[in-house]
């Protein structure tokens, strides 16, 4: 693969903090340097810095040039937190909704999620292939180099593993979420529990990366998303929760017992639950499209950043609670609704979500060493990502060090 450089860039913006998960001041800190290039080289960044100072003569031979002028460089955004492996839709149910159906009493008839079950199945594995690949464009045209996606829409076991299967296929990294919701041929949680652990658990282990569990009135409770996880721990996969969605239930507390990676939704949490996150080392992921698409109200963005804690941002883009799959109008949503700063934003959608994905070393910066994943913008400056709301500006999408979408 011949080297690529991309030169003349009005801006090349990249988070400025050491480490990862960035946290309190150093989430806020980019560093933005003008006239800038990145010099990528076998699917990673080999340099960046300013046009003055490149040495030309020390070029690779095999070289493609792409023109940045009037352009500013992001890193590739990271979606940490997606349901994108779905088929059908659910455009009835976003109709019954307007006119004032909740989510939770749509679930509860056997219609939400549960629909989007029966639409993996009838899929099968071809089926959901196609539909992946189609979102998967969808994301990659808005920035995101990498994503994550969960099961959760099959629920037996030769649809949960499809579902992993096709996710890893595709390139994305694939969470086993086992505990999405009660089948129909179950009558209760736990019996579908012990067959979910002991029939798909171990083939999904093979596959998945990480494990989660939709703990919410209505799912499962946190005794039994304790046992789930302590069995998804105990096969090797790294933890993760849906939680205080719509209810505080124990999953805040419950997740900093078991050391999990992530704790997503949050839109119900209190001060109790933002100062457990704070002090821990389990990052909160802020899913503002779901509260927004659900008009429920926004997760405390600014109270766990001010406290301290980890947080990443995310689509959550799914057929039923937020169907959506621009991470930019995430980042728009976190400055107007969830008061955090362009820079905080940026930070929160690459390296942060990176490090809930255990990639914070490699993938979220333009850095020497990390992926040549990024992201040129038609626009003067790199915020116009977050404000410009529901904008085109993504111009060019490059992923380990090739062009991967032009618009
Ligand atoms: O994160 N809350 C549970 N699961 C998803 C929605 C899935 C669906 O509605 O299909 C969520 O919002
Ligand atoms: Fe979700």
């Amino acid at each position: 693969m011949p080297a690529l450089l991309v030169r003349d860039l009005a801006q090349v913006v990249s988070p400025a903090g050491v480490g990862a998960p960035l946290r309190r001041r150093a989430l806020a800190e980019v560093r933005v340097l003008e006239r800038g290039y990145v010099l990528c080289e076998n699917g990673r960044i080999a340099a960046v810095g300013s046009m003055a100072d490149l040495d030309q003569a020390s070029l690779p031979n095999d070289l493609v040039e792409l023109d940045g002028r009037g352009r500013a460089a992001v890193p590739g955004l990271v979606d940490c937190h997606t349901h994108a492996c779905f088929a059908g839709d659910r455009a009835a149910e976003f109709e019954l909704r307007s006119r004032g159906a909740s989510y939770e009493e749509l679930h509860a008839a056997g219609a939400g999620i549960l629909a989007t079950v029966r639409a993996a199945r009838a899929a099968g594995r071809d089926g959901l292939e196609r539909a992946l690949e189609r979102h998967r464009t969808w994301m990659l045209a808005h920035g995101t180099t990498t994503f994550e996606a969960k099961s959760g829409y099959g629920l037996d076991a030769e649809t949960e593993v499809a579902q992993l299967e096709a996710v890893a296929a595709a390139g994305g990294v694939p969470t086993w979420l086992g505990a999405h919701a009660v089948p129909p041929e179950f009558e209760e949680a736990d019996a579908y529990l012990d067959f979910a652990l002991r029939d798909v658990l171990p083939a999904a282990a093979r596959i998945a990366e990480a494990a989660d569990v939709f703990l919410e009135r209505g799912a499962f409770d946190a005794g039994q998303a304790r046992r789930y996880l302590e069995a998804c721990r105990e096969a090797g996969l790294a933890l993760r929760l849906h939680a205080d969605q719509f209810t505080e239930a124990g999953g805040v507390p419950l997740a900093v017992e078991l050391g999990a990676r992530s704790v997503d939704h949050l839109e119900a949490t209190g001060p109790a639950g933002v100062a457990a996150l704070a002090a821990s080392g389990v990052t909160a992921v802020l899913l503002p499209v779901a509260a927004l698409f659900l008009d429920r109200p926004m997760p405390p963005a600014r109270a766990l950043v001010d406290a301290g804690a980890s947080v990443a941002l995310a689509t959550d883009f799914n057929p039923g609670s937020a169907f959506c799959e621009s991470l930019p109008v995430v980042m728009s949503l976190a400055c107007t609704q969830l008061r955090l700063a362009p820079a905080e934003a940026l930070t929160a959608a690459t390296v942060n979500a990176a490090h809930v994905l255990g990639r914070g070393d490699r993938l979220g910066r333009l850095e020497p060493g990390y992926a040549a994943d990024l992201v040129l913008l038609d626009a003067p400056d790199w915020r116009y990502l977050a404000y410009h709301l529901g904008g085109e500006d993504v111009a060019v999408v490059v992923k380990e060090g090739e062009v991967a979408w032009e618009r």
